[in-house]
């Protein structure tokens, strides 16, 4: 380098445009250069004038700066010589090899269609072979492991492309909210790994799920939020979040890159919409943008001037400038060289609305930059023509299943949006929001989307080679490919079945989870071969175009038969009966295909005794497929039908007098402001509809709402009604069953993050105990109510997690019951760690209804779960079941109410044999009626029943076709 260390005056050569000299060659390039130059010099000299052939100043560092304009066109892609890699630089060095004998492998590769029969060899943290594996590959070593999968599923390890794991951990509290910075709008330069908590007990469980990939995404408080990073879940030995990224970007730690190496892809979380209403509005946010990419846009015409004349060799142009750069603006900058390097900078952007998608859309198309994801995109599937026009491709929709209508922007969602998109050509991503949604049913997101019709091969792919591919790593993750990443799943059925659940999960060819296999037992009971096979599915065809029409809002009503209605081909019947074990009896189960008759909703003849029927007298005949008949289930819990989007409060009851904050409006005359939930009830809305289409015909509601990151703030959360999901209004008959059905109330501690703090646990108890003690007088509506409470005339229906607290509400019961001689009736709602004093709940008959039906140890209150398998053996409910608990299952949120019966379902596919269908039932109805003492009033006609074509109440085979309603003397059909 002598020539330019001594900084000679150099004629630096022209039109180098894409210069790929190396940092070995440019120096003897230069030198060459010079030598040659420095003879034309006096013969061009006349010429001096005519650019761009005069003498130039190169500066010292010109092979610095070269190589930095070089970089402006490079492409990114997989790390040089990945292909070739014999070691993953994630191996940790006492890994064994280890061999997973006779699997069936989904391996994501050709659209989800290839599928391979044989073993997967893993060394190295790399998938070495699979399929027919010759033995020469390992027969020198003596150190592998050996795995029979006994002719199981294996798949890649599944990639959350929407997760803040990390950044919300668990158990959330004020120290770990990491997600969404409130210094404004526009914040490219912040990087989700800078707030990467390695201590989430998330970690495990969403491996647990099989789960081994994420995208951790800074919040979506902010249009441009920050720098998103992939990480595999793994804890290394290392310790740090660094050691748990994915192929990170080179300058993270400050190291500039080989600039021979390829790029990494980088990642940028943005968001439009209803999230940056603390900005301002929907145009204030998309000029947010606009200025952003702006400035971007400038500092990246100066570079590419800047690099147009160092490449022309004018440098004498550039003398005394430096390379144009910002770091606040750089992460941006690289965003528009998408416009010369494919997708340098993959966007996920969080977007909802028909108005916030073509906002973007044309954003990307102003600026120039592509867009990799759209997140949440409820109404993406209405505007696939909006989302083929995004500068660059079409993006990846990544959304959830069933989780729609909790604000206004989601409340066109639809189940059928994976499969439109799939018919629009455009690439589906289900995906968690963890902790939103619990990574560790994210494939539970794709076990929905096929249900609701997205074919097999697409729902599998959407947890695992597409987003893979979103997010540029599909070299690595999401596909099972020799020379990738070891991250496998072996599953205990095939992985569109409900429940699924790893056997054991390897991650850089290190098992995670299930290596103690005496102390868990993983898939008992699910050793039919049915269990692996893709599961049949209904047809969605018709709801599906309605949807379309309707603009995501098609109507949901019903058609009512009050006539005699006939169903053909019934394979099970199964109905009320007090007397029999779990509150039901099958008619009519395994002795071939029949047909039932109704008539007003009575049932009048099953099989062989329908040939009386008169043909003539039957007003609609319905063809079940060998389906069944069964009660109607019940849901409890959520706001549904007191509130239809939890994000609007104008579609609620509004706000609850806290007495334990301030005084009740003096009007009440009641110092505790007790109020009832049947005042405020609504019928028809489209979460009530939907639940009633969903088999659930019953639901209580009480006053209490919950959220992602925190109990009902208000102690006392009213009386609780119960109501027919399905009716029109309150005055149609038998739309309100128990007008008064318990009172409720939270005991709970601080929410991590709420805005009002709640009073102290113990202020709560001891006005419990004051009020149950006869504390106010019983003219008032809180006296009168709690004195009914304290002699068990209805049950006190109290919302806690935390065993502590649990322990001191059963002590507190036996004082009262002591002074006042009464038998109360209590109910433990949401009781995560209910397991932990099983047998003293049950010796106390205090009841239990659990929510989640699958635990998450999102507070403090609820940090000890139970976790199940392939973790721990029992389950919650298995716990509580068998030590005598009556137990229901509940949901949080209204939009949760319509998959009540797969939330049942999974309670017998993870207990390993130990829950039965029909426990699981009662779980969601009798068990439910009995805990709120309603069962007189459901099953006093015989209850609803609802009919499912094509399977059982909890098959994923069946769609509910028709509820049977006795007391209302009535058929409807959907
Ligand atoms: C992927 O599979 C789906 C059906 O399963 C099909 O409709 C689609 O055309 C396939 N795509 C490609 C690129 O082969
Ligand atoms: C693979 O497992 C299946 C199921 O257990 C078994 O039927 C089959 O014989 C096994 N094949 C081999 C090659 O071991
Ligand atoms: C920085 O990261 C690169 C990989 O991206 C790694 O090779 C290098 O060792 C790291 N340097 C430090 C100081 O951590």
């Amino acid at each position: 380098m002598a020539a330019e260390a001594e900084g000679l005056p150099l004629a630096a050569p022209a039109n180098t445009r894409r210069p790929t000299a190396t940092r070995n060659i440019l120096p003897v390039l230069y030198t060459l250069l010079a030598a040659a130059t420095f003879l034309a010099y006096l013969a061009v000299r006349a010429s001096e004038d005519t650019q761009p052939h005069r003498f130039q100043h190169v500066p010292l560092d010109a092979d610095v700066i070269l190589s930095r304009c070089a970089a402006l066109y490079k492409t990114p892609g997989p790390p040089t010589g990945f292909s070739a890699r014999e070691t993953s630089e994630r191996f940790e060095s006492d890994t064994k090899p280890t061999l997973v004998r006779n699997a069936t492998i989904w391996t994501g590769a050709r659209n989800g269609t290839e599928i391979v029969y044989g073993d997967v060899y893993l060394d190295k943290g790399i998938i070495k072979a699979f399929g027919d594996i010759p033995e020469t590959l390992y027969t020198e070593r003596n150190d592998v492991v050996v795995y029979d999968a006994e002719g199981a599923w294996v798949t890649p390890g599944l990639v959350d492309l929407h997760s803040h794991v990390g950044l919300l951990s668990a158990p959330l509290m004020r120290g770990t909210f990491d997600v969404n910075s409130r210094h404004g709008p526009v914040l490219p330069w912040l990087r989700s790994i800078d707030g990467f908590d390695t201590h989430d007990d998330a970690f495990l469980l969403a491996i647990a799920g099989g789960v081994t990939t994420v995208q951790v995404l800074p919040g979506s408080g902010n249009a441009i939020g920050g720098q998103a990073f992939m990480f595999k879940l793994r804890k290394t030995s290392d310790r740090s979040p660094t050691s748990m990224l994915l192929e990170p970007p080179h300058s993270l730690n400050g190291t500039e890159a080989d600039h021979d190496e390829p790029l990494r892809w980088r990642h940028m979380k943005q968001a439009c919409g209803e999230n940056l209403r603390r900005y301002g509005n929907r145009m204030d946010a998309i000029w947010s943008f606009r200025s952003a990419y702006n400035e971007a846009r400038k500092i990246r015409d100066a570079q590419d001037t800047y690099c147009a004349k160092v490449e022309a060799g004018l440098w004498d142009e550039i003398r005394g400038q430096f390379y144009p750069e910002n770091l606040q603006w750089e992460a941006l900058v690289d965003v528009l060289r998408g416009r010369r390097i494919d997708r340098e900078q993959q966007i996920s952007n969080h977007c909802y609305e028909e108005v916030d998608l073509d906002d973007i859309v044309r954003l990307t198309n102003e600026f120039q930059f592509p867009i990799a994801s759209f997140h949440h995109a409820s109404e993406a599937w209405l505007v696939p023509e909006v989302l083929k026009r995004t500068w660059g491709g079409t993006p990846a929709i990544a959304i959830f299943a069933t989780n729609h209508r909790f604000k206004r922007e989601s409340y066109r969602g639809s189940e059928f949006a994976p499969r439109i998109l799939a018919d629009n050509d455009i690439p589906v991503v289900m995906k968690s929001d963890h902790p939103v949604l619990n990574s560790r049913y994210l494939l539970f997101e794709a076990q929905q989307a096929h249900y609701f019709g997205l074919p097999p091969n697409m729902a599998l792919s959407s947890v695992t080679a597409v987003p893979a591919t979103a997010a540029g790593m599909s070299h690595r993750v999401g596909i099972l490919q020799k020379g990738a990443d070891a991250d496998i799943v072996l599953w205990d059925s095939h992985p569109l079945q409900l429940g699924a659940t790893p056997r054991k999960v390897w991650i850089d060819g290190i098992l995670q989870v299930g290596s103690d296999e005496d102390a868990v037992v993983i898939g008992k009971g699910k050793g039919g071969s049915a269990f692996q096979r893709v599961p049949s599915v209904p047809n969605w065809d018709k709801e599906r175009e309605e949807a379309v029409k309707w603009e995501g809002l098609p109507p949901l009503g019903t058609v009512k038969h009050s006539g005699c209605v006939r169903f053909r081909n019934v394979g099970e019947v199964v109905v009320r009966d007090p007397e029999a074990e779990e509150g039901l009896r099958s008619l009519f189960v395994g002795e071939g295909l029949g047909d039932v008759v109704f008539d007003e909703g009575r049932l009048v003849c099953v099989r062989t005794d329908c040939v009386n029927v008169d043909g003539s007298d039957v007003v609609a005949e319905l063809d079940l497929r060998g389906g069944s008949i069964a009660p109607g289930l019940m849901s409890f819990g959520s706001p549904l039908g007191i509130e239809e989007i939890a994000g609007e409060p104008s579609t609620g009851d509004g706000l609850l007098y806290d007495p334990f904050l301030s005084d009740a409006p003096g009007i009440l005359d009641d110092k505790g402001g007790m109020v009832r939930a049947a005042d405020a009830l609504q019928f028809g809305t489209r979460n009530a509809l939907l639940t009633h289409r969903s088999g659930v015909t019953y639901a209580a509601s009480s006053l209490a709402k919950s959220s992602t990151f925190a109990r009902s703030p208000y102690t006392l959360a009213g009386l609780s009604v119960t109501f027919r999901t399905g009716s029109a209004h309150a005055l149609e008959s038998g739309a309100i069953l128990k007008d008064i059905t318990a009172l409720h109330v939270v005991v709970s501690r601080t929410a991590p993050f709420s805005a009002e703090s709640r009073v102290s646990v113990s202020t709560q108890i001891a006005a419990l105990r004051r009020l149950l003690l006869d504390g106010e007088p019983d003219h008032t509506e809180i006296g009168y109510w709690f004195q009914k409470v304290a002699q068990g005339g209805i049950p006190l229906v109290i919302d806690v997690a935390s065993a502590d607290i649990m322990a001191t509400l059963l002590r507190l019961k036996d004082e009262i019951e002591e002074a006042r001689g009464s038998n109360m009736r209590m109910v433990f709602f949401h009781a995560t760690e209910a397991h932990l004093i099983a047998e003293d709940i049950a010796k106390a008959n205090v009841g239990v209804i659990l929510e989640p039906a699958r635990p998450f140890p999102h507070t403090w209150d609820d940090r000890r779960i139970l976790a199940g398998p392939p973790l721990t053996n029992d389950t919650a409910l298995v716990a509580l079941v068998d030590a005598g608990v009556t137990v229901g299952v509940g949901v949080r949120d209204a939009w949760q109410a319509p998959n009540t019966r797969f939330d049942a379902a999974w309670t017998v596919l993870e207990s390993n044999g130990r829950i039965t269908k029909e426990q699981a039932q009662a779980f969601v109805s009798t068990n439910l009626e009995k805990l709120l003492c309603v069962g007189e009033w459901i099953g006093q006609d015989g209850g609803d029943l609802v009919a499912y074509q094509g399977g059982g109440t909890f098959d994923l085979s069946s769609k509910p076709v028709a509820v049977i309603s006795p007391g209302r003397a009535l058929v409807e059909v959907f």
